[in-house]
Order: C-alpha cells, then structure tokens, then sequence
C-alpha cells in the first residue's frame, strides 16, 4: 500500500425532499448566487421552480445562467465569468449533473483569475483561489458533485481537458434519488457506466497489498452492477436509485483510492472520442474499457482474475486464467448491453479515420500500463 492522505470537505445530504433546504444552506454562505443549469430538465421536472422558491425564501439574492451542454464547453465558461464579475457573484450553485458542475467549477476558478480560464487545462497556469460551489444533483455519473476534478471542452481545436485540485471540491452537495427518476434509461445507464469505470481505473493499480481498498471497490461495483438493471423497468425504483446515487459518489469521491495508484488511460483515451464526436462518456467508456483490458491484462494477469472471479463470479478452471480473465471481460461487455449502452465504436458510426490523430492527442496514458500512441491505436482498434 502507498503512503496516503485522505481529505474531502463535501458535505453530503442525502435523502427525498433534501433539495428544499438548499436556501437555508445558501444563505449561511452567499450574499450573492448564481444559479447555473443545463439545457431545460430541470424546468421540466418542476426542481427549477422548488429551488428559486427556497432560494427566495431564504432571502438569496441570485441571478442565472442556464445552457450548460453535455461535454461543458469552454464558451458558457467564459461568459459565466465575466457575468459573476459584473454582478459581484461570490457562491455558484449548480444544479445538473457533471457537466454543470464542471461548468460551475470552471467559473468558480476563472473568476479570480487575471488571464484565460482554459489556461488551467492548457497547463499554462494553476488556480490559486475560487469561489465556493454547491450542488444539486439530478444525475448519479460523473461524481464531480464531491471530486476534485473538472472536465471542459474547448471547441477550438475540439480539445477535452480535465484539471484536478482539491480546490474544487464543493462545499455541499444535495442528493435526493427522487430527482433522478426523470433520467432516460439512456442516461441511468452511462451514469451507471461512468461510476463502474471511476472503479475500474482505481482497481486496476499495479500497487500490491490494497486489500482493504480491493474489497470496498469490489462492493461497490457489484452493488451497480445489481441495481443499474433494476432501473431498466422500474425508473421510480427508490432504493435502486437511492442504491446508485450513493455508488456514483463513492466511486469518485476518494474514498475508495486509499493507498492505491490509479490507471485512468481508459478516460483519457475515451475524452478524445467525446472531444471530436461528442458522444456521452458513460457509453465511450463502455466502448473503450473492454478493449483496455483485453490489451493489457498481462501487465498483471492475477488482477485480472481477481476481477472476474471477485466482481463478475466468473467460475471456471484456475488452470486456465486467460479464460477466466476473458470471459470476465464478457460479462462485463454482457452487463453494458443488458443496460443498452454500445460495446463497439461502429455502433455509434465511428471508423478508422481519425485513430492515429486521437491517439497522439491522448498519448501517453495509463499507470497499470503506460501506453503510447502506438498502443492507444490497438486499443481503438480492439474497440472497433
Ligand atoms: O442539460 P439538461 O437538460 O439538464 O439534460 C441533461 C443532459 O442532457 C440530462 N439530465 C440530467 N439530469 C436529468 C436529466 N434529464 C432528465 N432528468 C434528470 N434528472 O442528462 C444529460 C447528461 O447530463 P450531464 O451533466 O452531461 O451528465 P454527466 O453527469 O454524466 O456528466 C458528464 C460530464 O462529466 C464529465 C464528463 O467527461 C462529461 O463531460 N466528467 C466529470 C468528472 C468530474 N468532474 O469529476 C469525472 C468524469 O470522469 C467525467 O469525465
Ligand atoms: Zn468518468
């Protein structure tokens, strides 16, 4: 096990009805908000109009801005600080899912910041300061309502670029799963995708001796991969979406990273296919991550068995761990198909074409294995 330092200031309120409190914790913090959310659902769900009202109630001044896309783009950013400058913003509420907190987060590092926000992603400076951020969540995925990164696109260059600092963890996060019951299946599922991957790239660590660590990232995966399916049929399943919502968070929040060395080239590799196809990161993932494993499990054969026989009971002959390891993989492949979600890129209508350029971009990547161009080239065409 690595020497380690755990911390995480996001406090978590979890429950139904939760999200009708977030006035009062607004107003303990903010003289001024803005309230930042994506495309329309939360105006169509009615949680636009319980969160004005508690805000109002509680007698907090805010001011909007909405639009926020799916692969947060550099743009909204951009406007959302210069907005918070001019009306002398000091607290973010995002409303959405990873997206939108990744927007408010950006925001929140730009505001203080005397040159250009993507500046941070593009390694040129770091954030010394931000403005505190506060979320309410309506999809479990990305886990950014308690991590401490950010992802944004820049649509010059179709870069996608994430930043971590602990800076930007938020100071709270309301989860009720009862705002999730409006997701499209679509959705559950790459959100579902997206959190057994926040696993997977901590599991698969070349670092020995984590078993403490091993067995809680083993729970959790096998506690998605029971509820996700449920949700298929039943999307007012509480416990189910109460079961999710908390997996989502665990599974980015550090708790389960104690003493371990991530991988992460599986998200790196997919953020170049969401940059140039704008495609959802839970369903990339489940395109990419299968053909991770396939072309590098031999680094560590034995983990790999680990997984399929700890996480997928795989139960065949210990004679044969390449068979094992396989047919953990098509389980695995088996579970992202029972939740619809595509396992090959010409699926989705992505070719060949633009490999070579994708995997420079991504190159290199990967702790369990570091791969470079070449290899990541393998990797989509294993994934093809
Ligand atoms: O925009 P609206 O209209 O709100 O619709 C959203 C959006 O279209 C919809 N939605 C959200 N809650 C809903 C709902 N529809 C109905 N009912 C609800 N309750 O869902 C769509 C997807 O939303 P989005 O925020 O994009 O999803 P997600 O949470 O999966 O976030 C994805 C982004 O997070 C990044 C990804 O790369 C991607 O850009 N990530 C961020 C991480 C982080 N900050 O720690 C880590 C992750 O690995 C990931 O990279
Ligand atoms: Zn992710």
């Amino acid at each position: 096990m690595e020497n380690f330092v755990f911390s995480n200031k996001t406090e978590l309120i979890f429950g139904r009805g939760v999200e009708q409190q977030v006035g009062q914790k607004v107003s303990a913090c903010a003289k001024k908000v803005l309230l930042h959310y994506g495309g329309g659902s939360i105006k169509r769900t009615g949680l636009y109009d319980r969160i004005t009202a508690s805000l109002r109630e509680s007698g907090v001044d805010f001011i909007e801005l909405g639009g926020v896309q799916p692969n947060p783009r550099v743009t909204l950013v951009r406007q959302g600080i210069e907005l918070c400058r001019k009306e002398g913003v000091d607290f973010i509420l995002a409303v959405g899912g990873g997206s939108v907190i990744d927007s408010a987060k950006a925001i929140g590092v730009g505001v203080p910041y005397d040159g250009d926000v993507w500046d941070f992603f593009a390694r040129k400076a770091a954030p010394e300061a931000t403005l505190p951020v506060g979320v309410v969540l309506t999809i479990p995925a990305a886990g950014s309502e308690s991590s401490n990164s950010m992802v944004i696109t820049n649509e010059e260059g179709l870069l996608k670029k994430g930043y971590n600092t602990v800076l930007i963890r938020p100071q709270f996060a309301f989860l009720n799963p009862e705002l999730t019951y409006t997701l499209p299946f679509y959705q559950t599922a790459c959100g579902a995708s997206d959190m057994l991957a926040h696993i997977m790239e901590r599991y698969f660590t070349t670092v020995q001796h984590v078993d403490v660590s091993d067995r809680m990232c083993e729970g959790v995966m096998r506690s998605i991969l029971f509820n996700a399916p449920i949700l298929k049929d039943q999307p007012e399943n509480y416990d189910a979406r109460a079961e999710i919502m908390l997996a989502g968070t665990i599974a980015h929040n550090d708790s389960l990273q104690p003493g371990r060395i991530g991988d992460w080239a599986s998200h790196g590799i997919e953020h170049e296919l969401s940059a140039i196809y704008d495609i959802a990161h839970g369903a990339g993932l489940a395109i990419i991550f299968p053909a991770w494993m396939r072309y590098v499990y031999h680094t560590d054969i034995n983990r790999f068995v680990q997984f399929a026989v700890r996480v997928m009971d795989v139960d065949l002959s210990f004679g044969d761990p390449e068979a094992i390891v396989e047919e953990g993989i098509r389980r695995l492949e088996a579970f992202y198909q029972r939740m619809e979600l595509p396992i090959r890129l010409h699926e989705i209508g992505i070719d060949a074409s633009r490999f070579e350029e994708m995997a420079q971009k991504a190159a290199p990547r990967g702790a369990f294995q570091v791969l470079d161009a070449g290899d990541i080239c393998k990797i989509f065409e294993l994934a093809l």
